[in-house]
């Protein structure tokens, strides 16, 4: 039985709306052009705005969605495990030959039903270190730590290692953005385009 459900969260996770949005309205492959991530960053930076907030909302959706199904069929299971599972469905779709996003989206859209306090705190975060830097991956990336010192400060949650792990997985998510911000390719989020290999 919950097998199905862990299904149903990854399958979930695993729509691939930049894809369908690229494709749909502006008849290209989001895994083509820009930073080739089919996320929201890339969508605003490629196809617009508008284009770029419907993915986001979807996104978001996708994660507080999964985590909502413990609430929904009145499982007990965790909302936690069920919202991680779309990320990684989000990163590695089945319906996309794995080539997915990089967890952002579909994270917040988690901690919305998970914790709506770590959603704030981890979000704040993620937009204050762009503030800063103007680079979206190092923000990105700071979701997570933000998420580990959070869970630092709430003893007997059981977060902590689930956040350590999620942090090397940002950090291999983000290994194309590392490497080009290595060779002063990574483009900053003002930058109008993205600088080829
Ligand atoms: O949330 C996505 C971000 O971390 C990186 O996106 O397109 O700049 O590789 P992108």
């Amino acid at each position: 039985m919950n097998v199905i459900f862990l299904l149903a969260a990854y399958l979930i996770g695993s729509i691939p709306t930049a894809l369908i949005v690229g494709k749909l309205f502006f008849k290209i492959d989001i895994r083509e052009h820009g930073s080739n991530n089919p996320g929201a960053t890339n969508t605003i930076r490629v196809l617009g705005k508008r284009a770029g907030l419907i993915v986001l909302i979807v996104d978001i959706g996708k994660g507080a969605l999964a985590a909502a199904l413990p609430l929904l069929f009145h499982l007990d299971m965790e909302p936690l495990t069920l919202g991680l599972i779309a990320v990684v469905g989000h990163c590695f779709p089945i319906f996309a030959h794995f080539r997915g996003g990089k967890a952002i989206a579909t994270t917040a859209g988690t901690l919305l039903v998970v914790n709506p306090w770590m959603l704030l705190i981890a979000y704040v975060t993620f937009f204050g270190v762009i503030f800063i830097t103007k680079y979206v991956f190092l923000g990105s990336i700071s979701v997570g730590v933000a998420l580990l010192i959070y869970s630092f400060f709430q003893p007997g949650m059981g977060y902590e290692l689930i956040f350590f792990l999620f942090i090397i997985f940002l950090l291999f998510l983000h290994r194309s953005n590392i490497r080009n911000f290595i060779a002063h390719k990574e483009p900053k989020i003002n930058d109008k385009k993205v600088k080829d290999d």
